[in-house]
């Protein structure tokens, strides 16, 4: 098949995103990036996945793994089902690079490259979810890694205890359906609970941290964190966090709110995640960071580059900066074919 005529995000008005219409996985040939690549304890053979969000389903993640991604996350799940905001769930936005001091951005008629992403976390009842991730493992290559990501579910009346053993339930619930990591969110600018913007209460992630890594053992843990507006908070957040994971993922987005003027302001008034383009400088700078922070501390955190890439050279200029491998969410969604590109371009030797 031609990766041109692969479905994609509302480019082919037919088709449409949800759980119950995943593309049909297309025999496709896959380029080699002719070298092996780790991550987590596994031999892959790119440096490309999928961050959480766009793999609504196994199906979905079947449908990535063909098209040359090798670590495909599970949307984020949560321990009892909720449902998605109403739309927009995706909103165009029109800006230049994002660096967190933005209050505003506009709305745009089209894609070009950035929006404002609002679903709200949304879940499947835990044994829908369990049930096809165990699925998924069976019907994924051995080489491909299968990453689980989980949010806790703040209830009224409870505290961080309790939210980080809801955190754990999910995570244990994720290994024993075949999860090779599981990857915990500590970051969802929609939310307005403390479960939303978790990473940046130090104490608090390190309970959570805590509490799900006793619960899952030797799997790799992935912390998934939002945008550091002060960098100067990242070697105590890592040293808070890093006894309890082996991996930290960023950026999820930057926070603004989104309208043609501060009177008219959609979702609310409320911030949204800002997702795509506009937020690769500010992620390759805060990928840059913590590589060094891991590297001063001794530590021997993994990082996961995400956060607008389109093409092999946003992938190199990752690598360059510390990241062990790069995800994708937008970019994969409204041009499916490329992670066979990105392969297609790596160069030789990429810079690790
Ligand atoms: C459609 C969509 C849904 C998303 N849902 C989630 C989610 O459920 N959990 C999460 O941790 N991040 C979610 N994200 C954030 C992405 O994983 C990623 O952090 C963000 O989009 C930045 O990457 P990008 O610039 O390549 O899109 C979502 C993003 C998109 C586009």
């Amino acid at each position: 098949m031609n990766p041109q005529r692969l479905p994609r995000y509302n480019c082919d008005r037919s088709y449409q995103w949800n759980y119950d219409h995943p593309p049909e996985a297309p025999e496709i040939p896959v380029p080699d990036t002719s070298n092996v690549w780790q991550f987590c304890g596994h031999e892959i053979a790119s440096p490309l996945g999928i961050s959480a969000g766009p793999l609504l389903n196994g199906r979905w993640c079947c449908y990535y793994a063909q098209l040359g991604f090798d670590i495909l996350t599970y949307k984020t799940v949560r321990s009892c089902q909720r449902e998605c905001y109403p739309m927009p769930n995706l909103q165009p936005v029109q800006c230049g690079q994002l660096d967190g001091t933005q209050n505003r951005v506009p709305p745009s008629r089209s894609m070009q490259g950035t929006w404002a992403v609002a679903f709200g976390m949304p879940s499947a009842m835990p044994d829908v979810w369990r049930k096809d991730i165990e699925w998924t493992r069976r019907q994924l290559a051995h080489d491909k890694v299968l990453s689980v990501s989980v949010v806790g579910t703040m209830q009224e009346g409870w505290g961080i205890e309790q939210l980080a053993a809801d955190y754990a339930q999910c995570a244990k619930w994720a290994v024993e359906s075949g999860a090779d990591c599981v990857e915990t969110n500590f970051s969802c600018p929609n939310v307005n609970t403390c479960d939303g913007q978790l990473y940046l209460d130090i104490e608090k992630s390190a309970i959570v941290s805590e509490a799900v890594k006793s619960e899952i053992g030797p799997t790799p843990l992935i912390i998934k964190v939002g945008h550091f507006a002060e960098h100067e908070m990242i070697p105590q957040f890592l040293s808070a966090v890093a006894r309890h994971t082996d991996a930290v993922s960023m950026t999820n987005s930057i926070a603004s709110r989104v309208g043609v003027s501060d009177c008219e302001l959609m979702f609310d008034s409320q911030q949204r995640g800002i997702c795509g383009r506009a937020i690769l400088d500010a992620s390759l700078r805060q990928v840059a960071a913590f590589a060094q922070a891991i590297e001063e501390s001794g530590t021997e955190l993994e990082v996961i580059g995400l956060g607008g890439i389109e093409t092999a050279t946003d992938v190199c200029r990752y690598l360059k900066a510390g990241a062990n491998v790069c995800h994708l969410a937008t970019h994969p969604m409204v041009e499916p074919g490329c992670g066979l590109e990105i392969r297609a371009n790596l160069p030789k030797n990429p810079p690790r």
